[in-house]
């Protein structure tokens, strides 16, 4: 029996423009993304010779086979037509859920990454990504990592530059959001203000944090904040105490703040404790 270990990284929407709905069901989407340095710990024995079985350290999670890093592991062996001879998969979760973050997928991203490179690296990272998109639409995105335009449903990517050195704050309030629901909200009004991501893409190019921070923008954070108020309060927190541009990720309910240093940081966090306790600094990684 072999241990794999893997790290599992949220990711924050630096922009997240919503383009039409297709037949599929689904939603033609435009989004920067961004990985950061909140993080899963993912571990896999491979070959218990019993049946497979999935622990996660947050009980109210799925733990078997409705978890996505199960069916990440289950889509990867069946497409690979490997026999794994048991996988014990173990997930220490950190990543807030129900937040916008990425959480499941990269917990299945991570997965693939790991399973990939134990059994010799047979498909490249993009042919990986392009199989994770089966698992979710974020999957694709946390297979790569990093900084990426996401296309299509989630499963386009292409690479841009490295965000310049910055901090985020991450807070998520207690109400979570779903994702299926703020869709299908999103079908039934006008979109006010889309985000500029070709401004986006020149601000990463250029490396200006002030730029990027100009730009950030999620469709769904008007939609959100004209039910959950508190959402106003945790950006005007943010921005008073230094951030550069604070927005919602995902489809939320976590909102991120770009700030210019540690220090700012810390004082914007010491500021939302007493009303919050899921905050979190990170880096991009
Ligand atoms: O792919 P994932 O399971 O993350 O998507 C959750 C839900 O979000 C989907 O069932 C769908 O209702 C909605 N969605 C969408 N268009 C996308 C991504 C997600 O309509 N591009």
């Amino acid at each position: 029996m072999t241990t794999l270990y893997e790290g599992a990284f949220a990711k924050v929407n630096l922009t997240l423009d919503v383009l039409g709905k297709r037949e599929d069901g689904y939603h033609d989407l435009q989004s920067v993304m961004q990985t950061i340095s909140i993080r899963d710990d993912v571990e896999i024995d491979v070959g218990t010779g019993k049946p497979w079985t999935l622990e996660c350290s947050r009980e109210e999670l799925p733990q078997g086979e409705e978890n996505l890093a199960w069916k990440a592991a289950k889509l990867y062996c069946d497409t690979m037509k490997i026999d794994p001879d048991g996988l014990a998969i173990r997930i220490t979760k950190r990543i807030p859920s129900g937040a916008g973050l990425g959480g499941g997928s990269a917990d299945a991203a991570a997965v693939l990454r790991a399973l990939n490179r134990h059994f010799d690296s047979p498909l490249s990272i993009f042919a990986l990504a392009e199989l994770g998109a089966q698992v979710g639409s974020d999957v694709p995105f946390c297979v790569v990592g990093g900084t990426a335009m996401v296309e299509g449903s989630g499963e386009r990517l292409r690479k841009l530059p490295d965000m310049p050195e910055c901090i985020f704050v991450v807070c998520k309030p207690e109400f979570s959001v779903s994702t299926p629901e703020l869709y299908k909200k999103i079908d039934t009004v006008a979109i006010p203000l889309h985000p500029d991501n070709r401004a986006m893409e020149t601000a990463l190019l250029a490396g200006d944090l002030n730029k990027i921070a100009d730009n950030v923008y999620n469709v769904f954070d008007p939609i959100v904040t004209a039910d959950h108020l508190e959402l106003n309060y945790i950006k005007s927190i943010c921005n008073s105490y230094g951030s550069l541009g604070q927005q919602m990720t995902g489809s939320g309910s976590a909102i991120f703040a770009l700030m210019p240093s540690f220090e700012y940081a810390a004082v914007v966090c010491n500021m939302l404790k007493d009303n919050y306790s899921q905050l979190f600094i990170a880096k991009p990684v």
